[in-house]
């Protein structure tokens, strides 16, 4: 069986002591951070940008994981990049240009990642598949944490999955497989199954009184 990562998602955290928050999950166990941008444009929620990413760098040395929900997102991946960001997510309907944007991110000495919303069909990424370091399948519609999980994208995992091991199969680079949203210990094993192996989770971690039982039982180890 292969690891299982779990990525806490700031989103859910208190706002008013991320650096707090930051360094609590580490210590609990986080994996990697995920931290949620949002622009009020992509997506109806506007969250937090570089110079907070940037704040946060100190509190942690696990990788931060950028999810960007910004259109368009090409003229700030700089700005994640020199903010801390050791991993820069896109959603394909951000820009014009995917293949060029994740040669951007690649370019910053970056690893990439492209974020599939619930429409959005695998066919968007297959083109693509030599430039990214992560596959995210959104399990529900982004702009905010809280919201239940769409069964609904689990075969969409499994396929994702049979094409990243065919990739690697013929010699392609290792693509991580996360899963974003409404994932709690209930849901995640059922995208463990699926194949996915990097778990975000915002309310289930954040909303939790024990941060470090609250990823170990995602991750089915507690
Ligand atoms: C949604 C974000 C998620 C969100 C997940 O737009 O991309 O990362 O914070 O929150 P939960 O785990 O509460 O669904
Ligand atoms: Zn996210």
């Amino acid at each position: 069986t292969r690891p299982v990562r779990v990525a806490p998602s700031l989103l859910a955290a208190d706002f008013s002591r991320l650096g707090e928050e930051t360094r609590a999950v580490a210590a609990a166990g986080a994996d990697w951070l995920h931290l949620d941008i949002m622009d009020g444009h992509f997506v109806p929620n506007i969250s937090f940008g570089p110079v907070i990413v940037k704040a946060l760098r100190r509190h942690a040395t696990i990788p931060f994981d950028v999810h960007l929900m910004i259109a368009p997102a090409d003229p700030y991946l700089q700005a994640f990049a020199e903010a801390g960001a050791d991993l820069i997510s896109v959603h394909p309907e951000a820009g014009p240009h995917l293949h060029r944007t994740l040669q951007t991110i690649r370019s910053l000495g970056k690893k990439s990642g492209v974020v599939l919303n619930p429409a959005t069909p695998v066919a968007s990424i297959e083109n693509v598949l030599e430039l990214c370091d992560l596959i995210l399948v959104m399990s529900v519609n982004p702009g905010f944490g809280g919201q239940s999980f769409l069964e609904g994208q689990l075969g969409k995992i499994a396929v994702l999955r049979r094409m990243i091991d065919a990739h690697a199969a013929q010699g392609g680079q290792e693509i991580a497989l996360q899963v974003d949203g409404g994932v709690t210990a209930r849901t995640a094993p059922r995208c463990i199954e699926a194949g996915a192996d990097v778990l975000v989770a915002g309310t289930a971690v954040f909303g939790a009184p024990d941060y470090a039982q609250a990823i170990a039982a995602i991750k089915g180890t507690a």
